[in-house]
């Protein structure tokens, strides 16, 4: 049976950080579905469509990595994909409360479905796509904490480009 792991999250945008965690979520599973949260509510700065491109463009060229929008439930989305497992980066102990509250609602929703954590390279383990934003709103550069097309598309969607 291949090993399939959803990879959810907001992703406004895409950060090092989310690339290092699934490129080490591929050792460990044959197909990982990057599953971008559609909802609107959130106020994204990329909306859902931007931030599949960029998404698509950062992992060119990765075997075992899908993409994709979902709404409504993760474990809904999960049953329909195949996956077994919801995988999840914890970065410091300050993420842990809410990934803990995250996994135990998920496995009441759906006890089949187990959460992994994996912690990212500590390179990356004070990136945030909140912080990127702010920093870019503010005029500062988030090259090296996002990859290059995120870096441009930043600059581009701040008018600074
Ligand atoms: O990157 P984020 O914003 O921390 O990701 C949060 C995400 C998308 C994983 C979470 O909000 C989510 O799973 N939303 C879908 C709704 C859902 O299933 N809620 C109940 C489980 S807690």
């Amino acid at each position: 049976m291949s090993r399939v792991a959803v990879y959810p999250g907001t992703f406004d945008p895409v950060t090092n950080g989310h690339l290092d965690l699934a490129e080490r979520g591929l050792r460990h599973f044959d197909r990982l579905v990057i599953a971008v949260l559609g909802n609107e509510e959130k106020r994204p700065l990329f909306s859902v469509d931007e931030r599949i491109e960029l998404l698509h463009e950062a992992t060119h060229g990765w075997s075992g990595i899908e993409i994709e929008s979902f709404d409504g439930l993760l474990v809904h989305f999960a049953r329909r994909v195949g996956a077994q497992v919801i995988l999840r980066g914890i970065r410091a102990a300050s993420d842990f409360e809410y990934e803990m509250q995250m996994a135990m609602m998920n496995r009441k929703l759906e006890p089949e479905l187990e959460t992994v954590f994996l912690v990212p390279s500590e390179a990356y383990s004070y990136v945030s796509s909140r912080l990127v934003r702010e920093v870019a709103k503010l005029g500062g550069e988030a090259d090296r904490l996002v990859p290059p097309n995120v870096a441009r598309a930043l600059n581009a969607k701040l008018s600074r480009g």
